[in-house]
């Protein structure tokens, strides 16, 4: 592939399928989605939170739901820019140890916090940015309507936005699943920027693209 492509961007379940590519290939290796991380989207993510909102210090990004690969992009990235990030899971579905670990040491570095809650509504509370992603995500199928019962408090609703701040922004990478993660209606709420978000997934990659070949 290598002598066809100048880039290539690997959708995969397993992260060590990733790694092997990056460490067999010469040309750059994009991650575009695997069970540890979704990097790319976390890059439209803070470009949107950065059209949206402004500047990332001293900002709350609140994010409802599992632990997942989406989440674990989201704070580190946060991090990185200075924002603090909280993050409300059932038991057993929390953000990975060493991720939090790892967000939370490159917060500090600018007196932003990263933090793992129980309660949807103590991470929305004040919250600049409210999150969310499905309950099941790909490769987990098989989990599904055990995860539809451990998630049913996780919820996005107009009322736990009501939590946030006024001008606070409803986030969701698409697809979304009404009346599981979001109530219905959500997408088109007043605060969604959704839509945004997903148009900027065009132009972050597109950046990254430039990046990496230029
Ligand atoms: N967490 C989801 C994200 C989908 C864009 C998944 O991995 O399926």
């Amino acid at each position: 592939l290598e002598r066809q492509v100048d880039c290539l961007m690997a959708r995969t379940f397993s992260h060590r399928t990733l790694e092997e590519l990056a460490g067999n290939a010469s040309v750059p290796i994009v991650n575009a989605l695997s069970d540890a991380e979704h990097p790319c989207q976390a890059l439209a993510d803070l470009l949107t939170i950065h059209e949206q909102v402004g500047d990332f210090r001293e900002r709350n990004i609140a994010f409802i739901g599992d632990g997942n690969n989406v989440a674990t992009s989201l704070a580190l990235g946060a991090a990185l820019l200075g924002a603090s990030f909280v993050i409300a899971s059932p038991h057993g579905y929390e953000l990975p140890g060493d991720a939090l670990a790892k967000a939370a040491a490159i917060a500090a570095k600018y007196k932003a916090t990263v933090m793992q809650v129980t309660a949807p509504e103590k991470a929305a509370l004040n919250a600049d940015v409210v999150y969310t992603d499905v309950w099941t995500s790909m490769g987990q199928e098989n989990q599904a309507q055990q995860r539809r019962r451990i998630f049913q408090e996780y919820q996005v609703t107009p009322k736990l936005m009501a939590l946030a701040k006024p001008k606070a922004v409803f986030m969701h990478d698409l697809p979304a699943h009404h009346g599981e993660e979001i109530a219905v209606g959500m997408l088109d709420h007043p605060q969604s920027v959704v839509f945004t978000q997903a148009e900027n997934k065009l132009h972050a990659t597109k950046s990254l693209l430039e990046l990496l070949l230029a």
